[in-house]
């Protein structure tokens, strides 16, 4: 049995439109993942989240497996086009986890942006980060009297990188690092909130940034010049201007497309004290000087664009998840103590968001679902934040990534990241031998507010 500190605190974790489903209930209006999912040849099997996991419909139910497993803490996600339209579905389940015992922690922006905004701009448009803080004001009226804790952004690197550096996720625009200013946008908006939220008498308010190890594929300089560029891009990038108010170097800040006295006020913003920094974590990175000859789309199944000094390239491990990544726990250490190093003044720390896909097999004749390595996995990386505490991280909380089998956007419904099973065909869900395992670790820890 591993210890935690007293007042440790476990959760589950999902995203809005990965679970939600219930696409145009209650006039909510369509985000650039409606979009995207609509266009042929995105998403595998052609699925998409129009039903998802219909968790609308069912919160009431899954509020129970969230809260019979003992978690402390459940991050969710809200629609933004939906909480407009109608807030009360946000109401009801916020009523319904606290009746469970359950401290609510929404995430503001989970990737699905007003198709509307993305009409006038996206993430490009300086104005989408007001937009946001009008949106979080209107929110934090809302459940402010209930929700104490609060998270702004979800991965802005992935939703940067995926959706605008490259075309794998909505809103597909392929810029390269011209997507620099999508980033910079977001953390505008990070800001902003963060702002809002404490006019609104927020209790705590944090962020979850996706944070990963990347070392050079090899001792070749270039390799190492290439890690180097892509540890910025990937990491720093969104890190360094909430926790040291710059960016991590000249390149960047020259393409974020905002400068002078304007960034100088942005970066104070954007660098306001939060009370706790969240960590998601899935797996290490490698990286190399590109090769000529080298097809790197084919092994990393995503277009890179030309002319890029690096190349991600497969981390060597002997385990991986049925999702293709690698098993190294050891990592996640590794990146909370390189945080703790990097930023004197990194707040306390909750892992957001880790846990593995596996493709377990629907419920036997036994009525359950056998999913060792998940269980292996979780432990694993459970015994990796024990011993970042070990070496001195201020750690308060691990989220398991997911509650439920979801929409792994790109991915569709092959890839299962959660300690419930959902059969797609009946929406049925069945707690699996991980849930149980959860709720056994987490009792046996007795840890408690
Ligand atoms: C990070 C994202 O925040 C979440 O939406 C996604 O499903 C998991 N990682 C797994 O890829």
């Amino acid at each position: 049995m591993i210890q935690f500190p007293p007042g440790f605190r476990f959760g589950m974790a999902t995203s809005a439109y990965q679970i939600e489903g219930a696409a145009d209930v209650g006039g909510k209006g369509p985000s650039i993942w409606d979009t995207f999912t609509a266009r042929p040849g995105t998403v595998r099997h052609g699925e998409d989240g129009r039903t998802a996991i219909d968790h609308y419909h069912r919160y009431a139910e899954d509020v129970g497996h969230i809260a019979e497993a003992g978690v402390q803490d459940y991050r969710f996600s809200i629609s933004w086009t939906r909480a407009l339209a109608d807030p009360d579905f946000y109401d009801r389940l916020v009523d319904e986890l606290l009746t469970a015992g359950v401290r609510p922690v929404p995430t503001l922006y989970h990737w699905d942006l007003p198709q509307e905004l993305e009409d006038r701009g996206g993430w490009l448009n300086r104005d989408t980060a007001h937009r946001l803080a009008d949106y979080a004001s209107a929110v934090a009226l809302r459940l402010g009297d209930r929700v104490r804790d609060w998270i702004t952004m979800n991965e802005m690197n992935v939703h940067t990188l995926y959706g605008y550096a490259l075309t794998d996720h909505a809103p597909a625009r392929g810029l390269g690092l011209a997507a620099l200013p999508a980033a910079h946008h977001q953390l505008l908006a990070h800001g902003l909130a963060v702002q809002v939220l404490r006019t609104h008498g927020a209790g705590a308010i944090g962020i979850a940034n996706q944070h990963f190890p990347v070392s050079a594929a090899g001792d070749d300089p270039a390799d190492q010049f290439a890690a180097e560029m892509f540890r910025n891009l990937t990491n720093w990038t969104f890190s360094d201007p909430i926790l040291l108010g710059d960016y991590p170097d000249e390149m960047i800040r020259a393409g974020i497309g905002t400068s002078g006295a304007q960034l100088d006020r942005d970066l104070e913003l954007i660098g306001a004290r939060l009370d706790f920094y969240g960590v998601n974590f899935y797996e290490p990175t490698a990286v190399e000087a590109p090769r000529e000859g080298k097809d790197y789309a084919g092994v990393l199944e995503v277009d890179i664009p030309e002319g890029l000094p690096f190349s991600p390239v497969p981390v060597k491990s002997d385990e991986r998840t049925d999702f293709g990544w690698a098993i190294v726990p050891g990592a996640l250490t590794e990146i909370l103590v390189a945080l703790r190093d990097r930023y004197p003044a990194l707040p306390p720390v909750i892992v957001t968001e880790n846990g593995a896909s596996f493709h377990d097999a629907p419920p036997g004749p036994d009525g359950r679902v056998h999913d060792p390595r998940r269980i292996a996995y979780l432990d694993a990386h459970l015994r990796a934040v024990k011993a970042a505490i070990d070496a001195g991280v201020r750690v308060d909380g691990f989220y398991v990534w997911s509650a439920f089998d979801n929409f792994e956007w790109a991915a569709g419904y092959d890839e299962r990241f959660g300690l419930v099973h959902v059969d797609q065909e009946t929406l049925t869900r069945t707690r699996k031998d991980s849930w149980y395992w959860y709720r056994d670790l987490i009792s046996g820890c007795g840890a408690t507010d």
